[in-house]
């Protein structure tokens, strides 16, 4: 098939697509990634929502927290994977420091991002705090995502990465950013690390689409680091986490194997040269 005629039949998950998912009770798979190679496979692989996460911080340039990424790198990452992309929604999250507290700040951020990478929709975290920076987005016209519960830019605030809202205060919190982000306009929210039985009642009870990482089963839909998942970091192995692969060990055999050819000069043989 021309690639003409594949992109002409591949239908764009929009924000609607992913209310009408909801809907239906289709359950909606999500992934990080931060380059075009992987987005690519991640995309083609069937994936519905593609985020940019500023997790990139940690998978890809090491930091101990998502806290040192900049805007322009978020952009980089986020420009790179929408390059990549055909039929996934590509949402980029806010780096830490972009829209809080300032929400004139915010909306230049985010109109940065969105011109720059061409992408569906931005993400940030917190409910009451930083809803002026989401109300401000919106009536741009830049479709939101929320991200509630473990919040990782707020780290330094809470001091453990731990599942939040056990206590019955923190979870009426939760509730009401929840609804408070729905009532502002956003399409979907991100529950990290919270009570199954929380995720589900916030998930049954508001008409957008909630979308869990360790937040259990009764959610609209599953995010994961796709680094985490494929098995290449091997340091982060929360209860949550599925591993799919091994990808540590594969790459490492792989690269072991040609260091091996090189060093015996196996490598380039005669079908290899010009
Ligand atoms: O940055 C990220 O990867 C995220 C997910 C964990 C939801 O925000």
């Amino acid at each position: 098939m021309s690639v003409a005629i594949e992109t002409q039949r591949v239908k764009k998950v929009t924000t609607h697509v992913l209310g009408e998912m909801k809907m239906r009770g289709e359950k909606i798979a999500m992934l990080t990634s931060y380059d075009y190679s992987l987005a690519r496979i991640v995309d083609k692989a069937g994936i519905d929502v593609i985020l940019v996460g500023d997790s990139a911080a940690n998978v890809m340039a090491g930091w101990k927290t998502t806290l040192p990424i900049t805007l322009s790198q978020m952009i980089y990452h986020g420009e790179s994977v929408v390059r990549a992309v055909k039929r996934a929604m590509v949402v980029i999250d806010m780096p830490f420091g972009s829209y809080q507290g300032n929400s004139v700040e915010a909306i230049v951020s985010a109109i940065r991002i969105m011109k720059e990478t061409t992408a569906n929709a931005i993400k940030l975290e917190g409910g009451a705090e930083i809803v002026d920076s989401v109300n401000r987005i919106l009536s741009a016209g830049i479709p939101v995502m929320g991200h509630l519960g473990l919040t990782p830019q707020s780290i330094n605030k809470f001091g453990t990465y731990t599942v939040r809202a056990k206590q019955e205060e923190e979870a009426k919190k939760l509730i009401e950013d929840a609804y408070l982000l729905q009532e502002a306009g956003v399409f979907a929210i991100v529950l990290e690390k919270i009570p199954a039985q929380l995720a589900g009642k916030v998930a049954s009870e508001l008409r957008i689409p909630i979308i869990g990482i360790g937040a259990g089963p009764l959610v609209d839909g599953q995010v994961l680091v796709l680094h985490d998942m494929l098995g290449i970091n091997q340091d982060f192995s929360p209860r949550f986490l599925r591993r799919y692969h091994n990808l540590y060990d594969e790459i490492k055999f792989a690269v072991g194997n040609y260091v091996d050819d090189v060093k015996s000069g196996d490598f380039p043989n005669e079908k290899e040269q010009y």
